[in-house]
């Protein structure tokens, strides 16, 4: 399942079931501008239940993606749930993820529509490598290597920024990071309704916000 295209998968990640709602931390919080901690300790029952919360966490947000430090965990971890541009989704998670630099000359830029459950709301153009290669490791401890391309690729890109302390608006002309900012101040109230509704139609506690 980690970082495997699947195809005969339910429709809930088995994590969804286990965990709990989080609150997500917005933007301005000092825990989202920092690099967060590598994992020492693995297989622990601690890092399952923050995996289980953050794939609870994220699909009550119907997100794509969510890192540690967006349900205020310290710690280098992020996990995915998300179809790719060919349709086949793909759904796991890593820890400690490191990319592979990519030589100038072999880098190939994309610009597609990216947001963030941390600036809830905004939608913008952001420019990223077409193909990424990311490493980690299990919650086990097991090495493991995930290749992403297009929207996949965009998505381990965006996750790893997150647990170095960098959101998507660091990516952005300040003019746009601006008028993000202002979106997301008109639009975040309806957005959290909708988490809150989501989490109730998939029989989840919809937690704090
Ligand atoms: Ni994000």
């Amino acid at each position: 399942m980690l970082g495997e295209p699947v195809d005969s998968f339910p429709r809930l990640a088995p994590e969804v079931e286990r965990g709990a709602v989080r609150r997500i931390t917005v933007v301005g919080e000092e825990i989202l501008r920092r690099r967060c901690r590598e994992v020492t300790e693995f297989g622990t029952p601690e890092l399952s239940t923050l995996i289980d919360d953050m794939f609870t966490t994220n699909a009550a947000a119907n997100g794509a993606g969510l890192a540690a430090n967006q349900i205020g965990v310290d710690l280098r971890v992020f996990m995915w749930d998300m179809p790719d541009d060919w349709g086949v989704r793909h759904v796991g998670h890593i820890i400690n993820p490191v990319l592979d630099e990519v030589p100038t000359e072999q880098r190939e830029l994309v610009e597609e529509s990216e947001g963030c459950l941390s600036v809830p709301g905004p939608y913008r153009m952001v420019s990223r490598l077409d193909r990424t290669v990311v490493r980690g490791q299990t919650k086990d401890g097991n090495p493991l290597v995930i290749e992403g391309r297009g929207y996949f690729a965009r998505c381990l890109q965006h996750e790893t920024d997150h647990l170095n302390g960098h959101l998507y608006l660091d990516r952005l002309a300040q003019r746009e990071r601006k008028s993000a900012l202002r979106e997301m101040e008109e639009a975040k109230e309806a957005t959290f309704a909708r988490r809150a509704a989501r989490a109730k139609e998939l029989g989840v506690s919809p937690g704090p916000r």
